[in-house]
């Protein structure tokens, strides 16, 4: 195996974004571009990373068949994924794989005869507001109709190469949205570089914070009340003065930018158009914990978004901002959604599959490589230079008091205009934002029900949207705020259906290492699989309740949770639905 003397010195400079004694976590980069080069991880790319990173070849190999985006069977030249999970389903990607099979004459998994092209499918690429979405290699496309698709393989199939794409224009803002974190997206000729970002006040918040104290940045933080804006809500100032002092270890900053939470995709369109915000925050943030490295881990199927980062990186180093003191790397996922919970997170940037750890100790004491780590998400990170810049009682101005501030949403399903939006916290309810905003349901179709906060949060009913959107208001609604992720479903669906297609998420994404998550993620979707195939017995829906509720609180990590809450709340409130098709289909064949 020959390995190009460029490629060889790409790889070498990698691994000196990792310790001297941590070579091992550059092992997803190196598993990306080899696999890149060489089409395939083999035995022969495994011996010779492992030869690399100092490893036993067993190293590699559990990291080469615990990541999706990994092969060790040669793909077509094409390797095209269309996204099967529930936002992207409600926009028809069942017919678009459908079409893609009959016209390329192969089946999921397989190869064209010329070598040409493989077809999948990939769970959320976080492109759900525009869906149905694939990606060809690299690219992403959106909206994809079967029409489109013909004209891109036959594209493909004349030049012998797929075109790079363009970033879509930004959504124009609704009048009832406040946009702060995305107000520079629409500024005329705003492009998100270095020059347009500091045209727009850009890293004068650097400059400010540089004249304070570390314990100032953060007592001005912890004075905003941010919440994290990953899914959990934990208070972000609180989270920065958990971390561990005086241990003479390094601190770490991680930025969170794992987007997977199916319908979430907020964080891309802050990377993707405004990435200098993102990167501001991080410098900011690194300054007031300590940190001297912070990794931005992005998830593997968002290679333009660590394009645009890495160039970003190189934009704000040549100005200064970057590599004095302060040193930002990015490090690329490979296709785990367990990736989003922290210490998974962790485990996978340290170059291990990303098992959960127990918590205590959290990651403020034992984090990144055994030490002190803050791990928080893209909006979080980019909201602290508008903190900076204008005050925490400015921050607090917005949103209400338990919900400082602003979040981005993204809606998806069947409404006329899906797409993100920036709204003062509590100030707006799922209603307004439902038929004000993004203008009712298509097709004169009625709403059946709404997941308010990323696929794990539990469904809210057509009789219960009138909650505002904040914290507090959703949590005594039953559900959570969770990533700003808003699924519609309209009457229109089949709510077995929607529960299957959620089930089979979670079953393909637990790590494996709780047997509750494990067996249990595979029986709901076994279950539902069941009903919906017809042989549904009257008893299976207590019994998919059970399961869920046997899975919920008895795991390492929260994924149970995200498994078990969509599923409880589904079979408590569309409970019919499911009892009718078990009746419906006779019942007593259960395989
Ligand atoms: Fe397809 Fe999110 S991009 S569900």
């Amino acid at each position: 195996m020959t390995i190009p003397a460029e490629l060889d010195r790409h790889i070498d400079e990698i691994i000196t974004h990792y310790p001297p004694d941590k070579k091992r976590a550059a092992v997803l980069w190196l598993c990306h571009l080899l696999q890149d080069h060489f089409g395939c991880l083999g035995e022969e790319q495994v011996k010779w990373m492992a030869a690399k990173l100092d490893l036993q070849p067993i190293n590699v190999w559990e990291v080469v068949t615990f990541y999706p985006m990994f092969t060790q069977k040669p793909r077509g030249k094409f390797h095209i994924k269309v996204c099967r999970t529930l936002p992207c389903d409600l926009s028809g990607c069942g017919g678009l794989l459908g079409h893609l099979r009959k016209k390329l004459g192969v089946e999921l998994e397989q190869t064209t005869a010329d070598g040409l092209f493989t077809i999948s499918t990939v769970e959320c690429l976080a492109l759900c507001g525009s869906g149905p979405a694939m990606m060809i290699n690299d690219e992403t496309f959106e909206r994809v109709t079967p029409e489109k698709l013909d004209t891109i393989l036959d594209r493909i199939r004349t030049t012998g190469k797929i075109d790079a794409q363009s970033l879509p224009a930004p959504l124009a803002p609704h009048p009832l949205e406040k946009r702060v974190l995305l107000a520079n997206l629409t500024k005329p000729g705003y492009t998100g570089s270095i020059a347009d970002y500091e045209q727009a006040g850009g890293y004068t918040a650097l400059r400010k914070a540089l004249g304070l104290k570390p314990e100032e940045i953060i007592n001005e933080v912890k004075n905003s009340e941010i919440r994290g804006r990953g899914g959990a809500g934990f208070p972000c100032g609180m989270k920065w003065s958990f971390l561990a002092k005086g241990t003479g270890k390094p601190v770490y900053l991680i930025c969170n930018a794992d987007e997977s939470e199916p319908g979430t995709f907020k964080d891309r369109q802050i990377m993707q158009y405004d990435p200098h915000l993102l990167i501001e925050g991080i410098i900011i943030s690194c300054y007031a914990v300590g940190a001297k490295v912070a990794y931005i881990y992005i998830r593997g199927e968002m290679p333009q978004g660590a394009k645009i980062l890495l160039n970003a990186i190189e934009e704000a180093r040549a100005k200064g901002y970057v590599g004095k003191g302060i040193e930002i790397y990015v490090h690329r996922g490979a296709g785990a959604y367990i990736c989003g919970e922290e210490t998974g997170l962790i485990e996978s940037l340290e170059g291990k599959r990303a098992y959960p750890r127990i918590k205590p100790p959290f990651p403020a004491v034992v984090g990144l490589f055994g030490c002190p780590t803050v791990v928080n998400n893209v909006e979080t990170l980019a909201n602290v230079p508008l903190i900076l810049k204008n005050g925490a009682a400015w921050f607090k101005s917005m949103g209400m008091p338990g919900s400082t501030g602003t979040k981005i949403l993204g809606v998806s399903g069947p409404v006329v205009r899906p797409g993100y939006y920036e709204f003062e916290m509590g100030k707006l309810t799922m209603r307004q934002l439902i038929f004000d905003v993004c203008g009712g349901l298509k097709d004169g179709k009625t709403l059946k029900g709404v997941i308010p906060g990323g696929s794990s949060m539990p469904v809210l009913k057509a009789d219960q949207i009138d909650v505002a959107l904040d914290f507090e208001s959703l949590r005594k609604a039953g559900t959570m705020a969770g990533s700003g992720g808003v699924i519609v479903l309209d009457d229109s669906v089949d709510i077995v259906e929607a529960t299957l297609n959620l089930a089979q998420f979670y079953a393909h994404e637990s790590c494996g290492q709780c047997t509750p998550c494990r067996e249990g993620t595979l029986w709901m979707e076994k279950m539902l699989h069941r009903m919906h195939a017809g042989h549904g017995r009257p008893q299976d829906v207590d019994m998919l309740y059970e399961v869920a509720d046997n899975i919920d609180g008895k795991t390492i990590c929260p994924l149970g949770e995200a498994a078990a809450w969509p599923v409880k709340a589904f079979v408590t409130k569309y409970r019919g639905e499911f009892e009718g098709t078990c009746k419906k289909n006779g019942g007593g064949h259960g395989h």
